[in-house]
């Protein structure tokens, strides 16, 4: 099955931020899930959050916000995550190439963080352009895991 099947997708609202909580505590369970409260603040900040939904129901989330520039715009990937039952089909990869769409808009180079140990996702993001480019050890609290720093490259000709 491919994501198309079932899942539709679009922007995350402030009524999913509870949902998208609990997807959290689910996925990060020993590194500082986000509260609905965090959801909440990063929507109504303006940031790019975009949902994968089953129905009405959330069933992956990812966000990414503009932190620099001009003349060098960076932005930055705060979140991806998927649920369980629908991982492997292609969700990951349809959110972070939505977030991608919005980085190429800006012209924007994009870092993220990711666990050292954590292969899907840097699979997913390696596929998608980015490199590693350093390693904060100790990032992720409280496991006290080391991330890597990723990031990909602005795409030329991109910038409006
Ligand atoms: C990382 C994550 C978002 C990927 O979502 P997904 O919907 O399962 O990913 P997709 O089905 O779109 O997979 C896209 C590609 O990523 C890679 N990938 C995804 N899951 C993988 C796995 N378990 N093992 C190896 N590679 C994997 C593969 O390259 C895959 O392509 P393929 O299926 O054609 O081989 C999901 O595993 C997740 O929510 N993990 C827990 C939360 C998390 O770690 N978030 C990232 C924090 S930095």
């Amino acid at each position: 099955m491919s994501a198309g099947d079932t899942i539709t997708f679009g922007p995350l609202y402030l009524a999913d931020a509870e949902e998208c909580a609990a997807l959290e505590r689910l996925l990060f369970p020993g590194d500082d899930p986000w509260s609905p409260a965090a959801f909440r603040a990063a929507v109504r900040a303006g940031h790019h959050y975009l949902a994968a939904r089953d129905g009405a129901r959330p069933v992956g989330y990812a966000g990414l916000a503009l932190v620099g520039g001009p003349p060098e715009p960076e932005a930055e990937v705060h979140t991806i995550g998927v649920h369980p039952d629908v991982q492997r089909r292609g969700v990951g990869r349809r959110l972070l190439g939505g977030l991608l769409e919005q980085a190429d808009e800006w012209g924007a180079t994009v870092f993220l963080e990711v666990r050292t140990d954590n292969e899907p996702a840097q699979a997913l993001y390696r596929e998608t352009g980015f490199e590693v480019v350093g390693v904060r050890r100790g990032y992720y609290r409280p496991s006290g895991a080391d991330a890597f720093t990723m990031r990909r490259a602005r795409r030329v000709g991109s910038a409006r």
